[in-house]
């Protein structure tokens, strides 16, 4: 592997590959460009052909071609590696077999995973009272149910466990697959099994409902070799060719609401799943299409959350609507449980996402008083930073000044000074970022050690801290041990320490990365020591990982 990538490395230049995607000038010995994250309008993005790397300022990352090509299309690092192996002319199947142990690993799970999905759905059909759940309460048909390949996990602590174990599983190949929980037996019982399925068509995890009631109402199979819930995308699998086809994709809020979505007829459904959208499911769904349908609740949290894609779309060129009319249901499936065609009709009528939120900020606004007004061209204002065409943007001006029955000049001052003072923000942050010494976290984390080791009698694991001889500090040690670590055996002690050290020295790396970075401003951009404190930045960056 390591092979693989020094032969890759030594035929791509990194100002080659980022140049493919940010416009680099250059500067001295380095490149600069803005950031293909932040939103920021003054170069914080920087490339140094010598070392071969690239650090952003504004979103606080760096490294090789490899990291910088998975960052900005949000694929794995295999699939950067096959796109930059391409790129460069060299032929992947000659290093193929890299890291024998971890595919392994990785086909193991996902053996047991597909073979949990049928175990799962064999049980569904055996049991009658769930079949009522799915089939009549949740109003499925038996196509829907295979397609989705829904099950049902018995309520018995063990099902699963032994029937995996008859087929030569053993039980860290099963935990290592997400299935099992903290006292290795399943991990979900008595739910109805919903399969995260990746785009090959493999299961990967996952969702599990509860039937009759109870905590929580989803379970998700846990962040995995397989499963990465920053990078999945629910019902893609199913949906992909539809999305191609009739060219755009329709984000809804819950798992059951793509399933409902794709029996209505409506097959470019996806949701993600257990976690808010991220960059990378947006870029991910950016290179089917740009039309992208945003189905989230009208409440605040989905205020929220069209704000917030609208800040990741960014530089994206994407087409951001809102479809908003549920017709007093509270999600997709309410709605085609009235009626499908509403939904469809709903998903044809999407409205441009800052139409749509300029209408909730008016909403809760009064516009007809004086503060009102400031705090809706606040907020619109910001709105607007987003919108990248001059055109759109000027439409939208015109409209917000006529609402306020202000004239639109006022308004573009307002808007300028506003982007001014946050640039000012971000220029100031990027030079003067503020540290403190020691956070507040590492301190608790090296009581928490210091007391494992004098009071807890640790010794097999090494801990990092000296003894203090101070006998206040003693006793509050001797605090912090009787509040954090009481029972448990030696054992627990070794094993907790050993936790403990782990975390605390991922602590004292970030620390020492935000050091440098402090560091990293107040160095000319052309000295050598900016590249080495740069390069270190990187290297604990890549420890941390
Ligand atoms: P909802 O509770 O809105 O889901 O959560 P829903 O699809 O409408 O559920 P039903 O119709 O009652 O079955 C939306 C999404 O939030 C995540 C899941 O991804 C879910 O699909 N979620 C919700 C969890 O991960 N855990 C939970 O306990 C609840
Ligand atoms: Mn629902």
């Amino acid at each position: 592997m390591n092979d693989l990538k020094e032969e890759i490395k030594s035929r791509l230049s990194v100002e080659d590959v980022v140049g493919q995607y940010v416009e680099l000038k250059r500067a001295g010995r380095n490149l600069k460009g803005r950031s293909p994250w932040g939103v920021d309008k003054t170069p914080s993005f920087m490339v140094s052909p010598e070392k071969g790397i690239w650090h952003d300022f504004s979103a606080n990352k760096g490294g090789d071609i490899f990291t910088f090509v998975m960052e900005v299309e949000g694929i794995s690092f295999k699939e950067a590696l096959e796109k930059l192996a391409a790129r460069a002319g060299v032929d992947i199947t000659k290093y193929r077999g890299g890291d024998p142990a971890v595919s392994r690993k990785k086909a193991r799970a996902h053996d047991a995973l597909n073979l949990a999905a049928k175990f799962y759905q064999a049980c569904l059909v055996r049991n009658r009272e769930v079949c009522e759940y799915v089939f009549y309460k949740r109003n499925l048909n038996r196509k829907t149910v295979a397609e989705f390949k829904i099950g049902y996990s018995p309520a018995n602590g063990k099902a699963l466990l032994t029937a995996l174990e008859k087929r030569g599983f053993k039980l860290d190949e099963l935990e290592a697959a997400g299935l099992l929980n903290q006292y290795k037996s399943d991990l979900f019982r008595d739910r109805m099994m919903v399969p995260f399925i990746d785009t090959a068509g493999n299961v990967i995890g996952f969702t599990a409902r509860v039937i009759k009631g109870g905590e929580p109402k989803y379970l998700n199979t846990p962040e995995t070799l397989l499963f990465n819930k920053s990078r999945f995308i629910f019902g893609l699998f199913q949906a992909k060719e539809t999305i191609r086809r009739e060219g755009y994709v329709v984000i809804v809020e819950g798992n059951m609401d793509v399933i409902s979505s794709h029996q209505a007829g409506v097959k470019s459904a996806v949701a993600t799943s257990g976690t808010a959208m991220t960059e990378q499911h947006l870029k991910i769904l950016s290179n089917l299409t740009s039309d992208i349908r945003l189905a989230y609740d009208g409440d605040a949290a989905g205020v929220k959350a069209t704000e917030r894609a609208i800040m990741l779309a960014g530089d994206l060129g994407i087409d951001l609507t809102v479809i908003s009319d549920y017709h007093g249901a509270k999600d997709p499936d309410e709605l085609i449980q009235k009626d499908p065609a509403l939904w469809q009709d709903a998903v044809n009528h999407s409205v441009p996402a800052v139409d749509w939120l300029l209408q909730k900020y008016e909403e809760s606004l009064d516009l007809y008083s004086v503060p009102g007004k400031r705090k809706y061209s606040d907020v619109a204002l910001k709105l607007l930073d987003y919108v990248k065409d001059e055109v759109e943007r000027a439409s939208y001006e015109i409209k917000i000044a006529k609402k306020l029955n202000i004239d639109v000049s006022i308004l573009r001052e307002k808007g300028e000074r506003l982007s001014k003072k946050l640039e000012q923000s971000t220029k100031k942050f990027y030079k003067k970022p503020k540290t403190k010494a020691k956070s507040d976290k590492i301190e608790k984390l090296e009581n928490s050690l210091l007391a494992l080791k004098v009071y807890g009698g640790v010794v097999k694991t090494k801990i990092p801290l000296e003894i203090p001889d101070d006998d206040d500090k003693l006793a509050e040690l001797e605090l912090v041990f009787n509040s954090e670590h009481e029972l448990s055996s030696s054992d627990d002690y070794e094993k907790e320490a050993r936790e403990l050290v782990n975390l605390y020295q991922q602590e004292i790396a970030k620390q020492k990365i935000s050091t440098l970075n402090d560091k990293l401003a107040e160095l000319p951009e052309d000295s050598d020591e900016f590249l080495d404190v740069l390069h270190e930045i990187n290297e604990l960056q890549k420890s941390q990982k």
